[in-house]
């Protein structure tokens, strides 16, 4: 059991396989109190004292002692995790313990997605703590898992009251801890720049990363991590939060005048508001906790573990996916049936197996002004109609996919022309446009069902296999009719539980289907999603150099096997760069790989690899997807190159990506020092001709080739000698 109570010292502990988390019942009144966080501690006696409380100074003790989960307008000054508006117009709120469970196993949270595990998987503390004045009910939610350094929290606020109430802000989780000469690492960016890597030094103050976008963005991510001072990828304390939520949020540190950090994380407060009338519940989203010692690379493999095993579902959860070609930036809005057959027929030629079409099949869908909600095939373009289009290239031994935009609709469309009042919008305003578009209500459950009902009559038409679910822009003016004035302020996360709804009820209705979520490139790849749909569009930029710092970040947190990552033309849409194919392809190996190019018009010599490369997804791939994931060199930080390697769960082989992002004149490259690998075990590696000991590619390290010319890129793979 990961969880245990000891009465005696009033102190619950948290087990993971190498980090324990402590709380305590801190007074008479029931105060939980934040114990520890770190390595593991084992026994089931502590002798850790609490904080005492002098009800003469009650708030000396608040604003002073470590909150497990601190609530606003008692004393607490720093960032606290609650505000509530009780129908008399106060605010505060004391809860006091009232009683707990702990048992095997990890429940669900109504409407949103989180992570999942087994009886045996994982155990749950649920802690119930109440303010009888205030009429809340509050359930503190931990899970620890049996497999993985990963605590998940949510808490559930009951009014217990005969009032309405009036919830103003809730987080998911908080922690203090002691100061270890923290930094803070953040992810950041803008569209084709996602989550690129930050690393500040922690200075009093409160630091904050938030989303008031409706989406998780592009610019913030929902994640964040206070490292001890130097930490690097093997060594160093590692405290991480990641939200599994796809919308507005706050991710919050703040040095505190006790000299330690509280971070915190769940939904923003901008413009959130929740009437919970008497005995209604409000669910709040879960934060995924990681624990390291030993560094950042030990964090990452904690999340990418759970994020395969306990969050990603379906069919195509651990299973290879279908090496993909995707139209537009081949065609953008100007195909027909014969220009995609022609791509798709030679795709299929060189192995290639799905064809997907983005953007333009529908409506009167010709440039990015008009259509998006009229989910209906245009047959202008689409000639002969889905069905033959498909059926021609399951015939040529591919699969088919298509891509919708289903939040958005145009002003100029058919859909918005019979309901222009689905459109969010503020009455007497005019609504803000962005790509000519606007977002649809769906907190209103008749959108969501035209929605559904409009998506899955094309999907049943044809045998359609992957849907990418795209996303391109903000929400801005909201309001909706459906809500009573007093309850605008519940839109934000209504907005985020119909995106939840709409997409559960697609791979009901589909369960074979693969789901890509997409938001302009990577602007809402977040956990959330990906409980829905086992990959996401990293980034509109491709180009091969900018992608590794967008994939270094990624991969920070998400497995690549989540990581949409394509081969495209050259000159690069987005920056102008020319990269060689050859390094396209590497780099897009770490993702789930696929073309995104006119396969008729590219050079011969290009189009001549394209066999060599899919053979080289099929042999690496289940590696790639399952192994144990190590960053290596940073070109972020060393100006020179990159590389970065998965090592197999067994240890017996391994795949190691170096690009020579610069060559550097008369200096050669220095051998990369591995990791992961078993020290005793021989590895052959066929691309420099050796054999050499995990314990020498480890230390003295792998000698990479030294090649001529800028954006080079090797693949070594290193097979345990039996
Ligand atoms: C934005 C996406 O990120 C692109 O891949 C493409 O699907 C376009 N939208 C289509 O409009």
């Amino acid at each position: 059991m990961g969880i245990i109570y000891n009465s005696e010292e009033r102190i619950f502990k948290i087990d993971t396989p190498k980090s324990t988390y402590m709380l305590g019942i801190g007074d008479d009144f029931g105060h939980i109190v934040h114990v520890y966080y770190g390595k593991k501690i084992e026994g089931d006696t502590f002798g850790i004292p609490l904080p005492t409380i002098d009800p003469k100074n009650k708030i000396w003790y608040m604003d002073g002692s470590k909150m497990e989960y601190p609530t606003g307008d008692i004393g607490d000054f720093r960032e606290h995790c609650i505000e509530i508006k009780n129908a008399n117009g106060a605010h505060a709120l004391e809860c006091g313990y009232k009683k707990h469970r702990i048992y095997g196993g990890k429940p669900e949270i109504p409407g949103l997605p989180a992570t999942f595990a087994g009886e045996n998987e994982c155990t749950t503390l649920e802690l119930t703590l109440v303010d009888e004045i205030a009429g809340v009910e509050l359930v503190l939610i931990y899970s620890a898992f049996e497999d993985v350094d990963v605590i998940t929290r949510s808490v559930r606020v009951k009014n217990i009251g005969s009032d309405e109430l009036k919830l103003t802000k809730i987080l998911s989780a908080c922690i203090d801890v002691d100061n270890n000469n923290f930094e803070i690492i953040t992810l950041h960016g803008s569209w084709g720049r996602e989550r690129h890597i930050q690393r500040n030094k922690l200075t009093y103050g409160r630091y904050g990363v938030y989303s008031e976008r409706g989406v998780s963005s592009h610019q913030d991510h929902p994640f964040m991590a206070i490292v001890e001072g130097g930490t690097t990828q093997k060594m160093g304390e590692v405290y991480a939060m990641n939200f599994v939520y796809s919308g507005n949020f706050e991710a919050q540190c703040e040095l505190t005048p006790q000299n330690a950090a509280r971070m915190v994380m769940g939904i923003n407060p901008y413009q959130f508001e929740w009437t919970l009338n008497s005995g209604e519940v409000f669910d709040a989203p879960e934060v995924v906790m990681v624990y390291s010692a030993n560094g950042l690379g030990e964090m990452t493999r904690n999340f990418h573990d759970l994020y395969r095993k306990h969050l990603i579902r379906g069919k195509y959860k651990s299973t290879k996916r279908p090496i993909l070609i995707n139209n537009w930036e081949a065609t953008y809005f100007n195909f027909d049936t014969d220009k995609l057959l022609s791509i798709a027929s030679k795709a299929a030629e060189l192995g290639i197996e799905m064809l997907v079409v983005d953007d333009g099949w529908f409506g009167n869908r010709f440039d990015d002004n008009r259509a998006l909600g009229d989910w209906v095939v245009n047959e202008d373009k689409i000639k002969g109609g889905l069905k033959y289009l498909v059926d021609e290239v399951n015939k040529l031994g591919m699969k088919f996919g298509m891509w919708f935009e289903p939040e958005m609709v145009c002003p100029d469309s058919d859909l918005y022309r019979a309901h222009p009042d689905w459109a969010i919008s503020i009455p007497g305003r005019e609504p803000g446009r962005a790509r000519n578009q606007l977002v649809l209500d769906i907190t209103r459950k008749e959108v969501r069902d035209y929605i559904f009902e409009s998506m899955s009559k094309v999907l049943h038409s044809a045998n359609v296999e992957y849907v990418k679910w795209d996303m391109n822009r903000a929400l801005t003016d909201v309001w909706s009719a459906d809500l009573a004035a007093d309850r605008q302020g519940e839109f934000y996360h209504r907005y985020v539980l119909g995106v939840y709804d709409l997409q559960g009820r697609l791979i009901k209705e589909f369960p074979d289907l693969l789901l890509e979520n997409c938001s302009s490139g990577g602007g809402r790849y977040d956990p959330g999603m990906l409980y829905f749909s086992p990959q996401i569009w990293c980034s509109d930029n491709a180009d091969a150099i900018t992608r590794l710092d967008i994939q270094e970040g990624t991969s920070l947190i998400y497995p690549l096997s989540t990581m949409g990552a394509h081969i495209t033309d050259c000159p690069n849409h987005s920056n102008g760069r020319v990269t060689p194919f050859e390094t396209r392809g590497i780099v897009a190996l770490a993702g789930t790989f696929g073309y995104e190019l006119d396969i008729t018009k590219i050079p011969e010599e290009e189009r001549k690899q394209i066999p060599d490369q899919i053979a080289m997804y099929h042999r690496y791939n289940d590696l790639v997807r399952e192994g144990d994931y190590y960053r290596i060199l940073s070109f972020r930080e060393n100006n020179r190159d990159d590389s970065y390697m998965v090592v197999s769960k067994d240890k017996k082989e391994a795949l190691v990506t170096f690009v020579q992002v610069m060559h550097m004149t008369s200096v050669p490259n220095l051998p990369v020092k591995l990791e992961g690998l078993d020290p005793d075990t021989m590895y052959r590696i066929d691309e420099i001709d050796m054999t050499l000991s995990g314990s020498v590619l480890m230390n003295a390290g792998l000698p990479v080739k030294w090649e001529h010319g800028d954006y080079k890129a090797g693949l070594y793979y290193l097979k345990a000698v039996e």
